[in-house]
C-alpha cells in the first residue's frame, strides 16, 4: 500500500476578508453563490488575492483536482493500494475514498468540494466518499505511521525515480509527500516530517505530472504493471 498524500494543497474558500471586493462579489453574483461559500480561485479573483500572504502559493485549486484525476484513475488506486489525503495550505484535511468518481469538469468540481467545506462530507448522505476535518500535519502522519516518508521536490536530493521506487516497494508503510501548490519550495515544517527530501528532475515539474510518474513506477516497482 502507497500512501500519497498531497501537502500545503491550494485549496480554501475565499478568505472574509476579500469576500467584500468586486472580483469575488461579482464572481459569486453570477454564479448565484455567497461570496464566502465559494473557492479561492485565483483565474477568478487575481486582484483581490493580491495582498493576501503566501498569494503565491493560494488559490488554484485545479492543481489537486488533476492530481487526484491521476491517482484515482491509475492501476494502483483501481487495485486497492493506494491511500490517498489532502492536506492543505489552511491544515484542512480531506480523506478520499478510492471509490471516488471525481467530476472531469472543474466547475463540478469546485461546486462539490464547495459542498465538502459546507457540510464536511461528500456525500451529504449514505457512505462518505470525501471526508472533511481539521489536523495538522504532523497529527495526519501519526494517524498514517508510515515506516518511510518521503517528500518529492525540486530542491530535494537527486534520485532516480525507478530507484526510489523500489526502496518504497520495500516499505511496508510508505508515505510520500507532493506540494498540491503552483510555486515556491515546500515550507520547513513540512519537510521537518519526512525522512528524506527527494529531486526526481533537474526542473521544477507540475504537481500533477510528478503523481502520475511516481504511480507508474511504483506500480512498476510492486510488479503491478
Ligand atoms: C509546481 S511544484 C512546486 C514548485 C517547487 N519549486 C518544488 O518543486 O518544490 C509542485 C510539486 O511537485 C513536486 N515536484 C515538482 N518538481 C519536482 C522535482 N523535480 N522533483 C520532485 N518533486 C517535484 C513537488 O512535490 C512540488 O511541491
Amino acid at each position: 500500500m502507497l500512501n500519497l498524500l498531497f501537502v500545503e494543497s491550494s485549496l480554501e474558500l475565499v478568505p472574509r476578508k476579500i469576500a467584500r471586493h468586486p472580483s469575488v462579489t461579482r464572481n459569486a453574483q453570477r454564479e448565484g453563490k455567497n461570496p464566502e461559500g465559494v473557492l479561492l480561485d485565483r483565474s477568478l479573483h487575481h486582484h483581490a488575492m493580491l495582498n493576501l500572504p503566501e498569494a503565491e502559493k493560494r488559490g488554484r485549486p485545479d492543481i489537486i483536482h488533476f492530481c487526484l484525476l491521476e491517482a484515482l484513475g491509475s492501476p494502483l488506486n483501481k487495485s486497492g493500494k493506494l491511500k490517498l489525503l489532502v492536506h492543505t495550505l489552511n491544515s484542512d484535511l480531506l480523506e478520499v475514498s478510492p471509490e471516488l468518481r471525481l467530476p472531469r469538469d472543474c466547475y463540478r468540481f469546485r461546486s462539490l468540494i464547495e459542498q465538502l467545506f459546507a457540510v464536511k462530507r461528500v456525500p451529504p448522505e449514505g457512505t462518505p466518499l470525501i471526508t472533511f476535518s481539521r489536523k495538522s500535519l504532523s497529527d495526519v502522519k501519526a494517524d498514517v505511521h508510515p515506516s518511510r516518508t518521503v517528500a518529492l521536490t525540486s530542491h530535494g536530493r537527486a534520485r532516480k525515480l525507478n530507484n526510489l521506487c523500489m526502496d518504497l516497494a520495500a516499505e511496508t508503510n510508505p508515505l510520500v509527500l507532493i506540494g498540491a501548490y503552483p510555486n515556491g519550495p515546500m515550507r520547513e515544517e513540512t519537510l521537518k516530517e519526512a525522512d528524506e527530501a527527494v529531486s526526481i528532475y533537474p526542473e521544477a515539474l507540475e504537481a500533477w505530472v510528478v503523481t502520475s510518474r511516481l504511480i507508474y513506477e511504483y506500480e512498476k516497482a510492486t510488479g503491478l504493471e
